[in-house]
């Protein structure tokens, strides 16, 4: 991916504000010089986030969480870097060419071809279900009630019996083993034949919206597998692949809410309804590329699986999955094992709604599959059902919630409320949340010289000459990066500067975030050369003092006489230096 100019990222950046910018996704409020809002990268319950205006710089002092007006942007909606800054870039009106950098963005010209070959593949299939050999799929989509603007708007097509992509696409010149390698044809003897076949297509788009793959319906005769889908390819993975990502994406971001359903013909008939903030899993267990498409939609997540028991798997591990990276999805169960498709055919739209506006949280959903298996006229049942429901309770902050649940528990069993709360309780509530405080690291005279010598060169250019003219180099990996970066930014701009600096490292988060920590060190400004030169001299002996350190371990294990005797003479040259 090809990254954006720096000196059109400070171009943007010169015409923005970082708290207008943030916001417009987060109230924010002054108090002094700096703006301050509830960290979203974090459980924020007091403001953490400080913002300032004058540096065009974030900073949370409980997480850490850093960066400029693209660091933040790009994190809080889960885009790339360049992506952040076109989208910074366009809603603070600059006349950026979108088109042209979303095109050097996207310059992945290398599968051009294959993009290419199932854009021919599209349109032949799409042309196919208008002609008359489609009269037996049209009716079949109609009278599933998939009208002529769903088809259209759902690139669904139809392949025959034929090998006319096969040929069309040799006829076009492209390379045969590719056109099998991405799965469109096969090869039998010495011809080449359609994989797909009498089969109603739906085109599977990847998150830019270019079609990378097909699943194909039957639809005349069951005795087929349901759905074919393409094979694996370089650009078709399909646990990285969402149905309807990208039209949805608006949609979701609109309504702050992305709804999760399992096929396509889900997707397809709540867009009949009018319901657009919803991508499919297309059957498969949700991956972790997938939450991260999802997260990318919105945070709010309504999980609504097929009825059934497989749906119902799917869901528990759904949950669990975005729980895990703490998320609090919300769930639908429809009735009568239906998928969502077959329930609004069956139920009506306003049925659906209804439980779309009355979803179930997490633990109502796992405490609901606990009572169904429970016999309530079985002791030891009750006894594992309120046990498993306690350890869900024990989790729960909200004092309403866990008494409406204890409430709903004792009902369920006939025990008391009391006694409910009495085994939930063995977790203190103070404890159930687990508050991890940073951790104070104590430095070493040697690392503190590393991080103050850093501090000069992101304000002082004598810094930035000294550490290129006489330290040899830093032993902390990360502060030894940003030194090397410092000296590329000095080298192409003659002068240095904290916020452009963080602009250069572009998307380099532990980078920036390491910048800002050292940057808001409480030193004093002004500072004379012989103290910069002392740093190095302590730099230097650290160095040393490491390198003797592992002579030493190296000595102690070394059995070949010649070696150890190489060794201890090393030894003592290091320790002559030392002493200098
Ligand atoms: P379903 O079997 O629930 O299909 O599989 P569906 O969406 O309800 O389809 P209709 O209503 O019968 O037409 C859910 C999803 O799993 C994938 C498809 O993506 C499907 O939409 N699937 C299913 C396959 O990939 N292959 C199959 O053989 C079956
Ligand atoms: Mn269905």
């Amino acid at each position: 991916m090809e990254k954006i100019p720096y000196d059109e990222i400070l171009n943007i950046q010169k015409k923005v504000n970082i708290v207008d910018v943030i916001s417009g996704y987060l109230p924010i409020e002054q108090k002094g010089k700096n703006y301050f809002a509830l960290c979203p990268f974090h459980d924020d319950h007091n403001p953490s986030m400080s913002i300032s205006p004058e540096k065009q710089i974030y900073t949370c002092f409980v997480c850490g969480a850093s960066g400029n007006v693209f660091n933040f942007v790009m994190n809080y909606e889960h885009i790339s870097f360049s992506e952040a800054c076109v989208k910074v870039a366009h809603e603070a009106g600059i006349n950026l060419n979108i088109k042209t950098v979303r095109k050097t963005i996207l310059k992945d010209s290398k599968y051009d071809k294959f993009y290419n070959m199932f854009d021919i593949a599209n349109k032949y299939y799409q042309n196919n279900i208008n002609t008359v050999y489609g009269k037996a799929a049209l009716s079949y989509l109609k009278n599933r009630n998939i009208g002529n603007e769903e088809i259209k708007e759902f690139k669904i097509g139809l392949s025959l019996g034929d090998n006319n992509i096969s040929k069309l696409l040799t006829k076009k010149g492209f390379d045969e083993n590719e056109i099998i390698d991405i799965g469109l044809c096969g090869k039998n003897d010495s011809f080449l034949y359609d994989i797909f076949r009498n089969r109603i297509m739906f085109a599977l788009d990847d998150k830019e919206g270019n079609v990378v793959g097909f699943s194909g319906r039957i639809y005349n005769g069951e005795n087929e597998s349901k759905y074919v889908n393409s094979k694996e390819s370089v650009i078709f993975k399909k646990g990285k692949i969402l149905y309807n990502y990208k039209r949805a994406f608006n949609h979701a971001r609109d309504k702050k809410q992305i709804i999760i359903v399992e096929g396509f013909m889900d997707v397809i008939r709540l867009y009949t309804i009018g319901i657009k903030n919803v991508v499919a899993t297309m059957g498969t267990a949700i991956t972790k590329d997938h939450v991260d498409l999802i997260l990318k939609l919105s945070k709010n997540v309504v999980l609504c699986f097929d009825g059934d028991k497989a749906g119902e798997k799917a869901t528990i591990s759904a949950l669990d999955m975005l729980q895990e990276i703490g998320l609090e999805p919300k769930i639908i169960r429809l009735e009568d094992d239906l998928d969502p498709d077959d329930y609004v055919v069956k139920k009506g739209a306003n049925s659906f709604l209804t439980h779309l506006k009355n979803p179930m949280s997490g633990l109502e959903f796992k405490l609901e599959i606990a009572k169904e298996k429970t016999d309530f006229n079985n002791y030891q049942d009750i006894s594992n059902y309120v046990n498993y429901a306690a350890t869900l309770l024990e989790k729960v902050n909200d004092d309403v919630v866990y008494e409406l649940m204890v409430k709903k528990i004792s009902k369920q069993t006939d025990l008391d409320i009391s006694y409910i709360k009495s085994i939930i309780n063995k977790v203190p509530k103070k404890e159930r949340k687990i508050v991890t405080k940073p951790k104070i690291i104590i430095k070493n005279k040697y690392e503190k010289a590393e991080e103050y010598l850093i501090y000069y060169m992101l304000r002082n250019p004598d810094a930035i000459l000294l550490y290129q003219n006489k330290a040899s180099f830093l032993t902390n990996k990360t502060l030894s990066m940003i030194a090397i970066k410092i000296l590329e930014f000095y080298e192409l701009n003659h002068y240095i500067d904290v916020t452009n600096f963080t602009l250069f490292l572009q998307d380099d988060d532990k980078l920036i975030k390491e910048v800002l920590r050292i940057d808001a060190f409480d030193l004093p400004g002004n500072v004379k050369n012989d103290v910069l030169q002392d740093y190095i001299k302590t730099i230097d002996e650290g160095i040393i003092k490491r390198e003797i350190e592992k002579t030493k371990q190296k000595i102690n294990v070394e059995q070949d006489v010649a070696k150890k005797i190489i060794l201890l003479e090393k030894l003592t040259a290091l320790k002559k230096k030392e002493c200098k």
